[in-house]
């Protein structure tokens, strides 16, 4: 049987050389706490490109300051944090890797000093500070600041913006009805919840017309949470917008005991892709490359995203080929160890 982990995956007017996505894992690592990159991250996505990695979607990057989840996020809220993003992307370029953003607003999930901003004037938890509601002057301004950080993701040579609406961030906040509990049109309906993603895709795509991706959470672990039909509801609106791609992980939505087994998400990447037609990544303890290929053999998911394998192993791609018997090219400088 073909193999499929390899093989090239295109996007718009983007071809990844095969389907191994970094997932984006913040690294708390802008010690200026001005959200600036750091030469840590140069090494640190420098090192996975060069480890094979088609694309590496780099860590949430916050589009307002009160949008970060800590002070040591990445930033992309002002012009001068494009050149140390470009950079990277360089760096990644260079080894013929793609380079992926993924945008993000913490609202409530923010953990820091100051004011913080949420659908609803709820706390994720009691050791965190309650947000202010948003008014639609709030929600105008944040979408904005959206579509401006789409604007400088052009100018520091991303190739995919993905928009971050999982794990119970501000976009995840607006989408379940846990969290949302606004009466005004942001609130209420899941058309009405989905208005907000909804507006800042429309505003995103004003000025970025590369590739779209948008992660979602496909399990609230909460009986009253979104459903999989909602779900499919939201994919099939993001696909009608011109959205290329859902990236789906779970949770974060309201505290939960989650117990994670091997590809324990696989199945809503899975449900997403057949319920509305869309392709999707499937991301969540994917460790070796036949677990991966699994996946992609009974088109389950378009692309697979590790996050932890690559953290304890950036050349996880010549691992999975090692095991798959694909003669993966490494770099040149590698040739007498590869
Ligand atoms: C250190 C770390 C940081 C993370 N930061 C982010 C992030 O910035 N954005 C995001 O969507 N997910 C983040 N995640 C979640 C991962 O992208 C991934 O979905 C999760 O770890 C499950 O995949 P895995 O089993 O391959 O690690 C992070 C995970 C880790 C371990």
């Amino acid at each position: 049987m073909k193999q499929r982990l390899f093989e090239p995956y295109t996007v718009k007017n983007v071809t990844l050389k095969n389907k191994i996505v970094m997932s984006p894992m913040c690294m708390y690592s802008a010690d200026d706490q001005d959200g600036h990159a750091q030469l840590f991250h140069l090494a640190h996505y420098e090192s996975r490109a060069a480890g094979q990695v088609g694309l590496i979607i780099t860590e949430a990057t916050a589009v307002l300051p009160e949008g970060r989840i800590s002070h040591e996020d990445l930033g992309i809220w002002n012009d001068a944090h494009i050149e140390g993003l470009k950079d990277i992307n360089d760096a990644i370029h260079r080894h013929g890797a793609k380079a992926g953003i993924q945008l993000a607003h913490a609202g409530r999930k923010a953990n820091l000093r100051g004011e913080i901003f949420a659908p609803s004037a709820e706390a994720f938890s009691s050791s965190m500070n309650v947000p202010t509601e948003m008014t639609e002057d709030d929600i105008h301004r944040t979408i904005e600041a959206f579509r401006k950080s789409a604007a400088r993701s052009k100018k520091a040579e991303f190739d995919i913006v993905e928009l971050h609406g999982a794990h119970g961030y501000l976009i995840n906040q607006f989408l379940s009805p846990l969290t949302n509990h606004r009466t005004d049109k942001y609130g209420g309906s899941r058309e009405k919840r989905y208005r907000f993603l909804k507006e800042t895709i429309t505003a995103v795509k004003e000025e970025w017309d590369g590739p779209l991706f948008v992660r979602i959470s496909g399990e609230e672990y909460h009986e009253d949470g979104n459903t999989m039909d909602d779900f499919i509801f939201f994919a099939k609106e993001m696909k009608a917008q011109g959205v290329d791609l859902i990236d789906v992980s779970s949770g974060g939505v309201v505290p939960a005991a989650i117990e994670p087994y091997p590809g324990y998400q696989v199945k809503f990447a899975e449900q997403i892709k057949a319920g509305a037609q869309i392709d999707t990544g499937a991301v969540g303890l994917i460790t070796n490359g036949t677990q991966a290929e699994e996946i992609l053999q009974n088109e389950r998911a378009d692309l697979i995203f590790l996050a932890r394998a690559l953290l304890r192993n950036p050349y996880w791609p010549k691992q999975a080929a090692d095991e798959l018997g694909y003669p993966l090219e490494g770099p040149r400088q590698y040739t007498r160890a590869w």
